[in-house]
């Protein structure tokens, strides 16, 4: 895995015994180590806090996974500190040695596949494929960033330069310094470690702030990387509070950068915070947010309905529905429309509700702040559309939720508009694909979107007017494969950058040209 050849980290069967016990196992070996008590790291030592965050598995709420203790603002300025320090060594680190962190990281995930998987499982109340899933693109991260930052400092082959004689001009890709990375808890590993990879092999040195319901996952990841060679004071390792440590932060005169993957209401708040200039302040602080969605499937009655119902039920439901890149919106046009809401019921009502550790195919919520606000969205919903399957809580002792559907929805309803981020899909009627299309394109979001039909004409059409960052055609709208479909959408769903794409690494570098006589 040099500068040349990336291919994806193929996901594991599960339907073969041997792959089946292995994650058995490793199941139970992680949960050998639950309920520990885990160190921030600063300055590459680690760091103690009175005040901690206890991690707790949402599918079974009286099983700790482990507390982390909790960076406050003294905390956060001494990470700081250290950061900034540790940038001035990082940054004249050769490329190709930094890239081999990533190599060596990406390694090592994979021989350790299923515990991290079962970490996820455990912690974020993934199931085996969704864990695996995640697994996967951590993997991919590591070693496409790896790729492309040693793409990108290979003199003139990412922008050759026109040649005037008796002149050497170079472009160099330098880092920016010192970045605040801040992932969500739904892909606690894999938007971790893209994240913060992304900004590590680029020269930056970063303060990793990880999501609150998901610090243990991210611990992993840092402990992977120092292993894996990295400098242990390159990622300041700090959980806390978004709202104190994440404002400190944002607004801090000597953050360069801001990498953020959450929602749109945290993603606006710190585009602002960071607009600001502090006191202090010798730049403009870049941020890179990647933010909500309100995704939707467009199917009309020239489709295969079958595969059209099995796009839809797996983007609504896959996780839960907790996806930036969740189809939560079905719109069907009429001719086929009964036709397809029955056979979306048909398939969500055989979906299960249980523990993920048993592979069940729905799992819960991530915390009880979502279980009460989705339900609160299921009540409400029934004044804006048909209920037509779940709509309950699912059993007690985790946070689950019944997969719901909700048919008849006008497009304007909240349901239709808001992201709900958990199991509730909207299906709304169209008189015709043209009619279908305006409903999708009706949102503030841009994230993914698919289109079903089997004629060439409104495909094109569709390719064309469907205005969002990721566009499937007759597949679904989740599952975006790093360098294969490069993720990231339009409008509130972010700034439009892409991961797991060429030109990501732009976002964390800046180009400095230098041009000498000869
Ligand atoms: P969130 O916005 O609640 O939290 C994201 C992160 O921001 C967490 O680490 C949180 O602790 C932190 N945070 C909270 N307040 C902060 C503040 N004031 N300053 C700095 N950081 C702060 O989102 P979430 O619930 O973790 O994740 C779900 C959201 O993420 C959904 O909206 C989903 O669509 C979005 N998401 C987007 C993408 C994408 O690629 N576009 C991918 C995954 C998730
Ligand atoms: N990248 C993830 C997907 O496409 C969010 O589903």
């Amino acid at each position: 895995h040099g500068s040349g050849h990336f291919s994806n980290e193929p996901f594991t069967d599960f339907s073969l015994p041997e792959n089946r016990l292995a994650m058995e196992s490793a199941i139970a070996a992680v949960k050998t180590e639950l309920g520990r008590s885990y160190p921030l790291w600063i300055g590459g030592k680690e760091a103690w806090s009175e005040e901690r965050i206890v991690s707790i598995n949402p599918a079974a709420t009286s099983e700790i996974i482990g507390e982390v203790s909790k960076a406050g603002i003294t905390q956060a300025e001494e990470a700081m500190q250290s950061a900034l320090g540790a940038f001035q060594r990082w940054k004249k680190t050769p490329v190709a040695d930094r890239a081999a962190c990533l190599v060596r990281a990406a390694g090592l995930m994979r021989e350790r596949k299923h515990t991290f998987s079962a970490w996820l499982v455990l912690e974020s109340g993934k199931n085996w494929a969704e864990a695996d899933a995640d697994t996967a693109e951590a993997i991919d991260f590591l070693l496409y960033y790896a790729k492309e930052m040693l793409r990108l400092s290979s003199t003139n082959e990412h922008q050759p330069l026109i040649k005037l004689p008796g002149e050497n001009n170079v472009l160099t890709y330098i880092p920016l310094g010192v970045g605040v990375v801040i992932p969500p808890w739904n892909f606690p590993l894999a938007i971790c470690a893209g994240m913060a990879a992304a900004a590590i092999v680029a020269g930056n040195t970063i303060l990793l702030k990880p999501a609150s319901t998901t610090p243990i996952i991210a611990y992993q990841f840092y402990s992977l990387m120092v292993e894996a060679g990295m400098p242990a004071d390159v990622i300041q390792y700090v959980p806390g509070s978004g709202a104190e440590i994440g404002d400190y932060l944002t607004s801090h005169p000597k953050t360069r950068f801001v990498t953020f993957t959450g929602s749109k209401e945290i993603g606006l708040r710190i585009n602002k915070l960071a607009a600001e200039t502090a006191p202090g302040q010798i730049w403009i602080k870049r941020v890179v947010a990647e933010m909500g969605g309100k995704d939707g499937i467009v199917v009309d009655e020239t489709a295969n309905l079958d595969a059209a119902a099995d796009a839809i039920v797996a983007s609504a439901f896959g996780f839960q529905g907790q996806k930036c890149s969740a189809g939560s919106r079905a719109i069907i046009v009429e001719d086929v429309y009964d036709k397809m809401v029955e056979k979306i019921v048909e398939r969500t009502s055989v979906l299960t509700i249980g523990l993920p550790e048993s592979n069940a195919p729905i799992g819960p919520v991530i915390d009880r702040a979502s279980y009460k606000r989705i339900l609160s969205y299921i009540e409400d919903g029934k004044s804006q559309g048909r209920l037509v399957a779940g709509g309950h809580a699912g059993p007690e002792g985790g946070y689950y939720i019944e997969p719901t559907v909700f048919a008849d929805v006008d497009p304007a309803a909240p349901l239709m508009q808001e992201e709900i981020f958990g199991p509730v899909l909207a299906v709304a009627k169209a008189k015709d694909w043209r009619e279908g299309i305006a409903i999708y394109n009706d949102t503030e979001f841009g994230l993914t979107g698919s289109f079903f039909s089997s004629d060439e004409g409104r495909i094109a059409e569709a390719l064309q007017e469907m205005h969002c960052g990721n566009l499937y055609i007759n597949r679904k709208c989740t599952g975006a494969l790093v360098g294969v479909h490069p993720f990231g959408g339009f409008n509130m769903s972010g700034t439009d950058s892409k991961a797991g794409g060429h030109d990501y690494m732009l976002l964390f570098t800046q180009a400095k040209l230098t041009s000498r006589r000869e």
